[in-house]
């Protein structure tokens, strides 16, 4: 199937990843489409085609006509619709599908509590799999990136840097190893799987910019900010007391919590994705960032 694949369909293209993953295709000279609901407000970069279409599966095989391949990176509250996207692929002729991921994969453990989101997730890799063995030409892939490590360390303080105050809340001894992707290493993530189209078939790749603890985060962000930062002691396990709390209770901000505690368990290193040489990184063109880039980018 190489170098079969030029024109690529995009679905949640204006969000948190497929804003970089839109960006990385244009870049590599994929041609571009943009599929999108019709109430959808977002904004799309000028000069890429948009095509407004329902969720169903008859319009949806309509809209994706002539694509080569197709990927979902919407948002959680869109994921009940991938199955339709799914099946429209198959039946409009796209030879590539990457299903929705973008996080931890088919086979991490996660909490219990994430079992229900968890199993909505996977209802659309189950029917990718299942068309693809019985329609020879559609093939699918996933793309597990474990932490979007520059995003999430912007985004939310909770995982120990407050970029605005300069401090940071240390869990435990800070030396938990887990693995990020960046949003530029998750752009050419995908890029690299429509590259590498055969290597890459009917299966989940595992991508990573960086494997690396809050201590070594600490030291950078010190290094390139050029101050030192007031620190805090926390306990992970406080974390995952409140959010399981919080989820009994029926209140938000447990997804968080338990994520944060997932992420820093000690001595687990349930977040380490893959070694740099049983990942895909270089398969897929992902460099390996330091700390320092890592700490810049979150900045
Ligand atoms: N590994 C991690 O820690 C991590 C963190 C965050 C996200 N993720 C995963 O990455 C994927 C993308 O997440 P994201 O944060 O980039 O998504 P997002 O920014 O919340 O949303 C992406 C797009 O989804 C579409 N959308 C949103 N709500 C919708 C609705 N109700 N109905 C239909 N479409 C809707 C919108 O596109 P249009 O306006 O064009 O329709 C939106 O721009 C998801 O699978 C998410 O679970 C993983």
């Amino acid at each position: 199937m190489a170098d079969r694949i030029k024109k690529v369909a995009i679905f949640g293209a204006s969000g948190n990843f497929g804003t970089p993953i839109t960006a990385a295709l244009v870049k590599a000279g994929f041609e571009v489409t943009i599929v999108t609901r019709p109430s959808s407000k977002s904004i799309f970069p000028n000069g890429i085609q948009v095509i407004r279409s329902e969720y169903t599966v008859a319009h949806l095989t309509a809209a994706l006509a002539g694509q080569d391949a197709a990927i979902s990176v919407v948002g959680p509250a869109a994921i009940t619709s991938n199955v339709a996207m799914v099946e429209a692929a198959a039946e409009a002729g796209v030879k590539r599908f990457i299903v929705n991921d973008f996080g931890w994969g088919p086979d991490f453990a996660s909490e219990p509590e994430f079992a229900a989101i968890g199993d909505t997730r996977h209802v659309a890799w189950d029917r990718a799999k299942q068309l693809a063995i019985e329609n020879t030409g559609f093939t699918w892939t996933g793309i597990t990136i474990g932490n979007p490590i520059d995003w999430a360390l912007k985004r939310f303080p909770l995982m120990g840097f407050d970029v605005k105050d300069y401090t940071a809340t240390i869990y435990d001894e800070g030396t938990e190893q887990f693995t990020g992707t960046t949003l530029s290493g998750i752009g050419q993530s995908v890029v690299g799987v429509l590259k590498r189209p055969d290597a890459t078939a009917n299966r989940f790749v595992k991508a990573r910019s960086i494997q690396t603890c809050q201590n070594e985060l600490l030291a950078a962000f010190q290094i390139v900010t050029g101050r030192r930062w007031e620190v805090h002691v926390g306990k992970v396990s406080d974390l995952r007391e409140s959010g399981k709390q919080k989820h009994q209770d029926g209140a938000g901000g447990w997804v968080l919590d338990l994520l944060v505690f997932q992420l820093f368990e000690p001595g687990k290193g349930r977040c380490i994705v893959a070694s740099h040489e049983d990942s895909d990184a270089t398969l897929l063109g992902i460099p390996e960032e330091t700390a320092e880039d890592i700490a810049l980018k979150a900045l």
